[in-house]
């Protein structure tokens, strides 16, 4: 066991799990007790190391709840699987951290927290947009500082997006609802990128074209671009939405920032390595009336130099899934599907998993990413 600080809940369960940091709320832990777990939790917000994880594992654990802080690879999933460990789950939707063919390899389950930060990210993402849009960040600052002498017609003007175009790439289920933000919100016109075609989300551009037009108000458009080069040239807002992997890696770089509008403003609430941060630093300084709004960046916790010397940059510390009810629901359907999993149930079968969160929890793992592979049988609907 490393030096840093522990504490145990459910002290006679007989299955071991460890959880690499504290999660909000109780429920997740009566999820694990109920299954005969014996919780043992980093009360340490440092970032564990490989080595601190593999000790906290030891000789005997059934499985983990780790953090997409620390990289869950092959090392950590061989000390899990001769620990006698058969279950893992990401405190996270996203799981770029873990190696998910070294786990399966291990036979494994690995679990994430999918459909109930949706609402939240999005939500940071529009919250981005309208700080970089009408330059809150800079103007809080001005105000503390005691610089504010008066209103003048000149201070702080920045950008209206009421009918501008908002960009989206990746249009999977943050992306789709941040579109629809900005659409409800304020009657923009979307352009999106993805390999796939959203037909849900032009169904719903289309259906809210005739509400407005019913209104004897403009129509919005909607247009599936044919490239991310298309949506950053088109668009006035870019909002960054793909899974991070080998593709996305850098998909915003310094030759794709300058196909952007002088005045354009970019979100990234999905993954810092997304954007090349040392070519966005670079971008910024030289075109001051560009704006962009972070959640996550390239070497988080730290950023590339410069970065937070630019006023034209509002930067937040990856807090797009941090509402009360998110964080507790991550940890409910993190907790699930380790118990799930130690208890022998099957996966769940669907995307929807609001049931896990009601009184009446399903006995079956909300989220297991390689369910198939593992041969994992699916529970009946
Ligand atoms: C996730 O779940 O992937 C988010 O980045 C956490 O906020």
């Amino acid at each position: 066991m490393s030096a840093k600080e522990w504490r145990t809940h459910n002290l006679s369960g007989n299955k071991r799990v460890v959880v690499t940091k504290e999660l909000p709320g109780n429920r997740w832990l009566e999820t694990l007790a109920r299954a005969g777990c014996r919780v043992e939790i980093c009360t340490s917000p440092d970032i564990l190391s490989t080595g601190e994880i593999k000790a906290a594992i030891g000789t005997r654990c059934d499985g983990a709840i780790g953090q997409l802080t620390e990289t869950w690879g092959d090392e950590l999933f061989a000390a899990l699987e001769s620990a006698g460990g058969k279950a893992f789950s990401n405190y996270a939707v996203g799981y770029n951290n873990v190696d998910v063919a070294a786990s399966t390899k291990r036979k494994i389950l690995v679990g994430n927290t999918p459909g109930v930060l949706t609402e939240a990210t999005a939500e940071l993402a529009v919250a981005l947009t309208l700080s970089a849009s009408r330059r809150i960040a800079e103007s809080d600052v001005f105000m503390r500082a005691g610089k504010y002498k008066g209103w003048l017609p000149t201070l702080f003007l920045g950008e209206l997006l009421s009918r501008k175009t908002v960009g989206v790439i990746g249009a999977g289920r943050i992306g789709t609802a941040y579109a629809r933000m900005m659409v409800e919100g304020f009657k923009m016109d979307l352009i999106y990128y993805d390999i796939y075609q959203n037909k849900a989300l032009e169904a719903f551009m289309a259906a809210y074209g005739e509400f407005l037009k019913s209104q004897g108000e403009q129509p919005v458009a909607c247009t599936h671009a044919a490239s991310v080069e298309e949506v950053l040239q088109k668009a006035d807002v870019v909002s960054l939405h793909p899974v991070l992997d080998k593709t996305t890696h850098h998909l915003v770089n310094a030759e794709r920032l300058a196909l952007m509008q002088e005045n354009a403003i970019l979100i990234n609430a999905s993954r810092g390595p997304v954007i090349d941060e040392v070519a966005l630093v670079a971008h910024c300084q030289k075109h001051p009336n560009f704006r962009a709004g972070l959640d996550v960046y390239e070497d988080e916790p730290v950023m590339k130099p410069g970065l937070k010397d630019l006023p034209n940059v509002v930067i937040v510390p990856h807090i797009a899934s941090a509402t009360i009810w998110t964080r507790q629901g991550m940890a409910t359907l993190a907790a699930s599907n380790v118990a799930a999993i130690l208890s022998g149930y099957p996966a769940w079968p669907d995307a929807d998993i609001r049931p896990f969160l009601g009184d009446d929890a399903p006995q079956a793992a909300p989220s297991i990413v390689n369910a198939k592979e593992l041969g994992l049988p699916m529970r009946k609907p």
